[in-house]
């Protein structure tokens, strides 16, 4: 049976996917589409409620994005937020305004009447807002459900015809009730019966994959992140040793992370598991090698290269699989081509290599959804909750000329430095944390010896979007600790810095 769906319709709002994924957090399956889907296709859908997102002009400029009224009156319950609650108004023929005072932050509403959508909630609570513009009379059929200050319609709706709007941020954390009140728009409102939950996922999508690649091969590119792992374990439960997994190890992991992801696959999972190891081939090409972007450009091109070379020899009969997750696939409610993640999973695939046809079974899941069926499939929690890593691996993280030398170095420091971070028990509060190797050599004094060797430079971040980052303020023992480790442990290392640059102006990554 199909599973019970909340259409998100996309007006440009910044916060569009954490509505989405704040649905499915109630156990609910919510899909994102533009503004300009047609109304047919989403009546065809069969959607049990709908939430217009917030956006970023006012319903009166001609370029904002607006929908056919008819919307309203399809018979599904919709939720206007933000903007998404002053086009209700508007399409309604109620009456919007600008502001005489934007309100924008945290605001304390007064919850005015009974409403299925403020069940359990304070009659005063704090809600996230950021608008220059508000509804001064709600239209016809409306009632005022909430205000603040100055905002004399901080909630309206017409019960009769399930269609409910709020000028605030329900999806935002720092919206007191917000999660109960979509919620309460969820099961109250449109019926939900919460059927969106990750052993079902990976029973049904294990079923439909058995069923689309029949007693065909299937051919997965696995990097040894979140993704590609993940799809791998869902891959081999529903198809077993017809899965080969290709595992190009350009020798830029961090140390032993390459045994690590073929021990992982070749011993908890029944498929093919086929590694190209080309760390010298690599290094040769960067040999000399010192500008950043040519650094990034030569690894990434070669890194395909291998790549799909390798694919080359497997392609031919059956599916080509990839760990596409939903964002990558998501287009902006603006339409706005630039604004699409460029993600390692969609690089083209060369022409000549032809497959029966892609799989993605991954491709309508949020990273945190990820995660979850990835520990569900039994994959190692230091894969499931793997930090970011880049693309061209350590390579970002040795300045200047890249060596063998070079990369045990910094192999063996990032190693010293992960397990110090992982005993002290602050791992959790990091968002991500690593050695870079500067191509910087300094005087030291070890025993009686005068010694001349390498530095190292520590860096931590704490953030929630990686957009902007903080430095982390490790305390200062277990900073003394790894400055310890890494001199007495790390061949070649005789001074440690700490890198205390926030992003901007720096960015987290040092090339
Ligand atoms: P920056 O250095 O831009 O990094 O502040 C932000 C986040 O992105 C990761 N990063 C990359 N990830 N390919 C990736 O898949 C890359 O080329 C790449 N460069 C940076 C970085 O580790 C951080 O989490």
């Amino acid at each position: 049976m199909p599973h019970e769906k909340i259409l998100v319709l996309d007006f440009g709002g910044q916060y569009n996917q954490l509505i989405a994924r704040r649905v499915r957090d109630h156990s609910v399956y919510a899909e994102i589409k533009s503004y300009d889907t047609p109304l047919e296709q989403i009546k065809a859908e069969g959607y049990k409620g709908i939430i217009f997102t917030g956006g970023p002009n006012s319903v009166y400029d001609e370029s904002s994005p607006h929908y056919d009224p008819e919307i309203l009156s399809i018979g599904v319950p919709v939720l206007g937020i933000c903007y998404g609650c002053q086009l209700m108004a508007w399409m309604r023929k109620g009456e919007v305004s600008s502001c005489t005072k934007s309100e924008y932050g945290k605001i304390e509403i007064e919850v005015k009447a009974e409403s299925k959508l403020f069940k359990g909630v304070s009659e005063k609570n704090i809600v996230w807002m950021s608008h220059t513009d508000y509804i001064s009379r709600a239209p016809e059929g409306f009632r005022v459900t909430a205000a603040s200050a100055d905002c004399p319609c901080a909630a309206m709706e017409n019960e009769a015809e399930g269609l409910y709007a709020v000028q605030f941020h329900p999806e935002v954390t720092h919206s007191e009730y917000g999660n109960v009140i979509l919620k309460n728009f969820l099961y109250e409102v449109c019926g939900c019966k919460g059927d969106w939950v990750m052993d079902n996922f990976i029973e049904t999508t294990v079923a439909k994959l058995r069923e689309q690649i029949g007693g065909k091969r299937v051919v997965l590119g696995l990097s040894g992140g979140v993704d590609s792992s993940v799809a791998a374990g869902l891959l081999s439960r529903a198809v077993g040793s017809q899965l080969t997994c290709v595992f190009v190890d350009q020798g830029l992991m961090r140390k032993d992370e390459g045994d690590f992801v073929e021990k992982t696959f070749t011993s908890l999972f029944d498929m093919r598991f086929v590694r190209v190891n080309c760390q010298k081939e690599f290094v040769s090409k960067l040999k000399g090698v010192t500008d950043p972007e040519q650094k990034r450009k030569i690894i990434g091109t070669e890194f395909y290269k291998v790549f799909w070379d390798k694919i080359r020899e497997e392609a031919g009969d059956g599916f080509f699989a990839q760990g596409t997750i939903y964002p990558d696939r998501i287009e902006s409610g603006k339409g706005d081509a630039a604004t699409i993640k460029t993600h390692h999973n969609q690089v083209k695939m060369p022409e000549d290599i032809k497959f029966d046809g892609v799989i993605e079974p991954l491709g309508d899941l949020f990273k945190d959804e990820v995660r979850r069926v990835g520990e569900k499939l039994g994959i190692p929690k230091e894969l499931v909750w793997r930090q970011p890593f880049p693309g061209p691996g350590l390579g970002v993280r040795i300045i200047g000329e890249i060596t063998e030398e070079k990369i045990k170095i910094l192999q063996e420091a990032d190693a010293v430095f992960r397990d110090e971070i992982k005993n002290s028990g602050i791992e959790q509060e990091l968002s991500q944390f690593f050695a870079v190797l500067p191509d910087v050599r300094t005087v030291g004094v070890m025993g009686d010896h005068r010694t001349y060797d390498h530095l190292i430079a520590i860096r931590a971040v704490t953030t929630d979007d990686f957009m902007t980052a903080d430095w982390a303020k490790i305390p200062y023992d277990v900073l003394a600790r790894i400055s310890n480790r890494l001199c007495n442990e790390v061949e070649h290392v005789n001074r440690v810095v700490y890198d205390i640059t926030s992003k901007p102006p720096g960015t987290v990554e040092w090339e």
